[in-house]
């Protein structure tokens, strides 16, 4: 039988980590699965109802009507998100989401709801999943864990480069301090909060490609794979 692995990958904002995930999922014919956008996601429909985050009480009630489904787009062959029915993957990219996301990602309820839903998507295995906590947390047993970093004004010049073509208004500035802030807060939150993994591979790829990020952990993927060797 085909041995499938979970390959995780977590790191800061706007690293490259969907692009390789996406890539890697591609190559290997396995599930992609963008934790962020569940994140994402659940932060628009608390924007959208007005719920008041900081109260325990009123966040469990809300998230009894969030309803996150991943579907594949036929033209493209993407996995995008879904809340209640609706294909949200292109508004959850918002600055006006990114605002908010790590606030409402770092609440114990909403984690707990998405964590047991990340891991029911990897109990079949052969699933690439990208995020701050699934090497650590949601796959803690994964065989192959990639830790991506790049230097801070890369990031922002690329994540820059992806908002202004949606929003030409977007400075620079707005999206250094989103960034900024988005790695603070991950990385000092109470829950899960964003860190290598010890047994994490890390990949800086200030100076890579995407094609040669693709290349090293390729080599890493098929170092796990027994069956595909030599
Ligand atoms: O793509 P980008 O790096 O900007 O972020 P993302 O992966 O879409 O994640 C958006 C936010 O969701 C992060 O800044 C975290 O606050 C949160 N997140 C998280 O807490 N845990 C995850 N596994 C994934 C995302
Ligand atoms: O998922 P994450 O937020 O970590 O990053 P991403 O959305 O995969 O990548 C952010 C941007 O960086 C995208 O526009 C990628 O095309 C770009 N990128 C790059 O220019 N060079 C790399 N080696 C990796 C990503």
């Amino acid at each position: 039988m085909e041995h499938k692995i979970i390959i995780t990958i977590d790191g800061w904002s706007s690293c490259g980590k969907s692009t390789l995930a996406k890539q890697l999922a591609r190559e290997l014919g396995y599930i992609y699965i963008d934790s962020g956008a569940m994140y994402r996601a659940i932060t628009l429909y608390f924007l959208r109802n007005h719920v008041d985050w900081t109260h325990p009480e009123i966040v469990h009630e809300a998230m009894q009507h969030v309803k996150l489904t991943f579907m594949s787009n036929h033209k493209s062959g993407q996995s995008e998100m879904h809340l209640n029915g609706e294909n949200v993957e292109y508004v959850i990219r918002d600055l006006v989401v990114a605002e908010k996301v790590s606030e409402v990602a770092a609440i114990r309820e909403v984690r707990e709801f998405a964590v047991r839903q990340q891991q029911e998507m990897g109990k079949n295995r052969g699933i690439v999943m990208d995020g701050r906590d699934i090497g650590t947390v949601v796959f803690p047993h994964a065989e192959l864990k990639i830790f991506m970093t790049a230097d801070n004004e890369i990031r922002v010049k690329r994540r820059f480069q992806e908002l202004y073509e949606k929003n030409p208004n977007i400075t620079m500035e707005e999206v250094r301090a989103n960034l900024e802030m988005r790695d603070y807060i991950d990385s000092h939150r109470e829950v899960s909060p964003l860190r290598k993994a010890d047994d994490a591979l890390e990949l800086d790829n200030s100076h890579l490609t995407i094609k040669e990020q693709l290349e090293i952990a390729k080599k890493w993927v098929h170092e796990r794979l027994p069956a595909t060797k030599g």
